[in-house]
């Protein structure tokens, strides 16, 4: 089935590109183990209410509240080195994979969750795991044991880390204040632009938007969470309740693992957080030998921290068994509920942000749904000169036939278009970045190009156009430009497919990869205009992911 593919992209197929039903026997509900998991091929589109539901905890402002004193609000010390209890733990938000913390701790490498009540907190497995790159074969190392996460009660913290404060001696437990993104990954998944930053990066962004919108519950009071009182040079994030972020942890990377070859990962990373400190694998260890001396034993303290894990993440229903993307997980839990709108405007910070920083200018006002487009711009990402490309008689065609239907728009006048053909290897990033912020339809064979579709800010006519070798199929486009509220269609030469028929399942038949892939240039100009007809005749397709959840 592989067939002469790299050895990266058998890994790809293997551990969460695209086989969705491999999978399903590896995944197990949270909570509900009587719930029998299918193992044959399924349809992904129809999820089931109750199944995230479950996977999902979101404590309400009270049961916060309740968890004991939180130094993070205005008036306790962030010094915790004089207090008499040492703040517990609390959830704020979990879905598999990604879970945000108040007062994590840390000593020796292990995470510590601090509490007299371990059956609040989801199962470990669910929030992390060794850390080890994944295979079909290695769930068990990847399983996570006391060495990677543990509970610590109230008196055993007391113990370990408590000073006799009467005479003096401080608890050995430093806070590491503000908010930390924890990036338990190892580099296989993090050196390439669409899992960095159309799964990391967009999960994480959705799960902290999520949480603290609307006030559920409000970041901590601290100088570090506040830039309304002194002047910051950070780009306004249009939501105000989410925190800012102050570093990011790579614990399992080292500089090198977190970026990609073409450099967006970094870009993306400077651009959207310029004062987001990273730190990766080695500063990791020198935290855990500052903790790790066998006769006094130290902790450091996360006020506010959103722990990801890929491995964690599959362990759902939601990444595991329907989407396999890890940003499924988080998105479909604050869809759910109702903490994120649909059509993208949860992300559009970011977009703003990056195309800020190429040098454009963002319109990113707040859009209650989506508007049209004042003009219809085609990008093209064009593959030839990488290995996964076109015919190049097929490539010809496809050109021509686009800049026809341009041509043909253009005569007709009711609207502007415009066509873009672009070697996206040939482009500064800046410019890519231009290209893709003004994009209505984006149009390429299938590859990492298509991740741009997160810049594009989404319209009512907004879509991506995705070729892949007739057969063949793979769900990372397709499920992010859907829960971006843009249409995503799959072309098979002269064939496509678009929600919810999309071809049934994923893979990867021999010649996927190849130089050799055919497409009908005529069809795909005209599947662009009917598109763009059918919406401008005022049809309504609501694609959203969050369709499968609610209907
Ligand atoms: C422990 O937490 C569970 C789940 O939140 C709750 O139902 C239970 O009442 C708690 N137990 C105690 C002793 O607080
Ligand atoms: C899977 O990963 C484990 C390490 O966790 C490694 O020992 C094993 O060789 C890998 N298997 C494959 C098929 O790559
Ligand atoms: C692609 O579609 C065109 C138009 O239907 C057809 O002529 C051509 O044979 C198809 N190519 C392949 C490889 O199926």
């Amino acid at each position: 089935m592989l067939g002469n593919v790299s050895r990266r992209d058998a890994i790809l197929v293997l551990f969460g590109a695209s086989c969705f039903y491999l999978f399903s026997a590896l995944v197990s509900d949270p909570r509900n183990h009587s719930i029998i998991i299918n193992t044959q091929p399924q349809y992904p589109n129809h999820l089931n209410a109750e199944q995230i539901a479950t996977e999902t905890v979101l404590l309400s402002p009270t049961a916060t509240e309740h968890a004991s004193p939180a130094p993070t609000q205005a008036t306790a010390p962030l010094d915790l080195g004089l207090v008499q209890n040492l703040p517990e733990t609390a959830i704020v938000a979990h879905a598999p994979g990604w879970t945000i913390f108040q007062n994590l701790y840390m000593s020796g490498g292990a995470l510590l969750l601090l509490t007299s009540n371990t059956s609040k907190f989801p199962e470990h497995r669910l929030m992390t795991s060794t850390g080890l790159p994944g295979n079909l074969t290695n769930d068990a190392q990847r399983q996570p044991t006391a060495r990677d996460m543990a509970f610590i009660t109230p008196e055993e913290a007391k113990v370990e880390w408590g000073g006799d404060i009467l005479i003096g001696e401080r608890n050995r437990v430093q806070t590491v204040e503000g908010t930390t993104l924890l990036f338990n990954d190892p580099p296989q998944f993090l050196n390439h632009y669409f899992h960095f930053v159309a799964e990391l990066m967009f999960g994480s962004w959705v799960f902290l938007y999520g949480a603290f919108a609307d006030g559920l519950v409000k970041p901590p009071a601290s100088p570090a969470f506040d830039t309304s009182t002194e002047p910051s040079f950070n780009a306004p994030f249009l939501s105000t309740t989410t925190p800012t972020i102050d570093r990011a942890i790579f614990i399992h990377s080292d500089a090198d693992g977190w970026r990609d070859k073409p450099g967006f990962n970094a870009y993306f990373v400077r651009a959207v957080f310029p004062s987001m400190t990273v730190e990766v694998d080695i500063d990791w260890r020198d935290r855990i030998e500052a903790t790790s001396n066998p006769e006094i034993s130290r902790a450091v303290h996360f006020p506010l921290a959103l722990l990801t894990d890929r491995s964690a993440a599959f362990r759902g229903v939601i990444t595991g068994k329907y989407t396999q993307r890890t940003a499924g997980s988080a998105w479909y839990a604050m869809a759910q509920l109702g903490k994120i709108d649909l059509i993208g405007n949860w992300w559009s910070s970011m977009r703003a942000a990056l195309l800020r920083y190429a040098g454009g200018e963002p319109h990113e006002d707040l859009q209650p749904t989506l508007q049209f487009p004042e003009s219809i711009v085609i990008t093209y990402i064009n593959r030839q000169g990488t290995r996964r490309h076109l015919r190049h008689e097929d490539n010809l065609a496809l050109i021509a036939a686009v800049e026809a239907l341009v041509e043909r728009k253009n005569r007709e006048g009711k609207k502007k278009w415009e066509f873009n053909n672009i070697h996206a290897e040939q482009l500064s990033l800046d410019d890519q970045v231009k290209y893709a912020a003004k994009t209505t339809i984006l149009l390429g064979v299938h590859g990492n190009g298509l991740t741009h579709l997160v810049l594009m800010k989404p319209n009512r006519v907004s879509a991506v156009v995705e070729i892949f070798l007739p057969g063949g199929y793979a769900r990372d486009y397709e499920w992010t430009s859907r829960s971006l509220g843009m249409t995503h269609y799959s072309v098979w030469n002269d064939t496509s497919f678009t929600y919810p028929d999309e071809p049934p399942i994923p893979g990867y038949p021999d010649g996927f990869h190849g130089p050799n892939l055919p497409v009908d240039g005529a069809f795909v100009a005209n599947l662009i205009d009917e598109h763009v007809t059918s919406r401008e005749q005022g049809v309504v397709v609501n694609n959203s992911p969050a369709h499968d959840v609610y209907d």
